[in-house]
């Protein structure tokens, strides 16, 4: 497996590259994520991997509070900050394998958790960034099947391919409760809460 360190400078290297077209290429729909996780007023919510920020509005438009994203990529991010002029936002430009906070309520991973090579370190991460009872979701906008064919042409280094939902669900069973993990022809979503 490739060490983590090397996966935070390939992926930083890689987005960074592929921000001058994300947004134009990017044609993913967020409403998997909006129809599959409940987010109320109030509620802190982290998207990490948030890239050039396609999910913030619609995160600020349900908790109506500051939404906050963190990626690896400061091109990403200069793009978010772009795109969601004017709205409540934070952006941190940190890996998320190093990230810790106060505890969200939400933290979603969306169309980014192949990026994470170190399932352990990942999971550590979202367990030591989320308040007793909060609530993760990893979603996708894309078959399993299509996701890692859309992957298939990157070096290990930067993405792994996605095995069985039950599998990989199962591996945050010791620390989350697994409320959801389902995936068809469209999407693949695991919605977790911690213990
Ligand atoms: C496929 S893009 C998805 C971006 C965004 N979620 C979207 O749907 O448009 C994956 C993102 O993961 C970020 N990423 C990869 N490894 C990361 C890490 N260790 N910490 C934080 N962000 C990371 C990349 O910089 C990139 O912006």
């Amino acid at each position: 497996m490739a060490s983590k360190q090397l996966t935070e400078i390939k992926n930083k290297e890689f987005f960074n590259e592929l921000s001058k077209t994300w947004d134009s290429t990017n044609t993913a729909s967020t409403s998997v994520l909006f129809n599959n996780l409940l987010i109320n007023e109030g509620d802190k919510v982290l998207d990490v991997a948030c890239g050039t920020g396609v999910l913030t509005k619609g995160i600020y438009s349900r908790c109506k509070c500051k939404v906050t994203g963190i990626d690896i990529s400061d091109e990403m991010l200069k793009r978010a900050v772009i795109n969601n002029e004017g709205v409540d936002v934070e952006y941190i430009n940190e890996s998320f394998y190093n990230y810790s906070s106060d505890g969200y309520d939400v933290i979603i991973i969306y169309n980014a958790f192949p990026h994470f090579i170190d399932l352990d370190a990942f999971k550590e991460a979202v367990y030591r960034n989320l308040k007793s009872g909060g609530k993760f979701i990893i979603c996708h906008s894309l078959s399993r099947e299509d996701l890692n064919r859309h992957h298939s042409p990157l070096t290990k280094d930067i993405s792994r391919d996605l095995i069985e939902i039950e599998k990989e669900a199962d591996f945050f069973k010791d620390l989350f409760i697994i409320d959801t993990a389902k995936e068809d022809d469209q999407s693949f979503v695991i919605l977790g809460h911690k213990k």
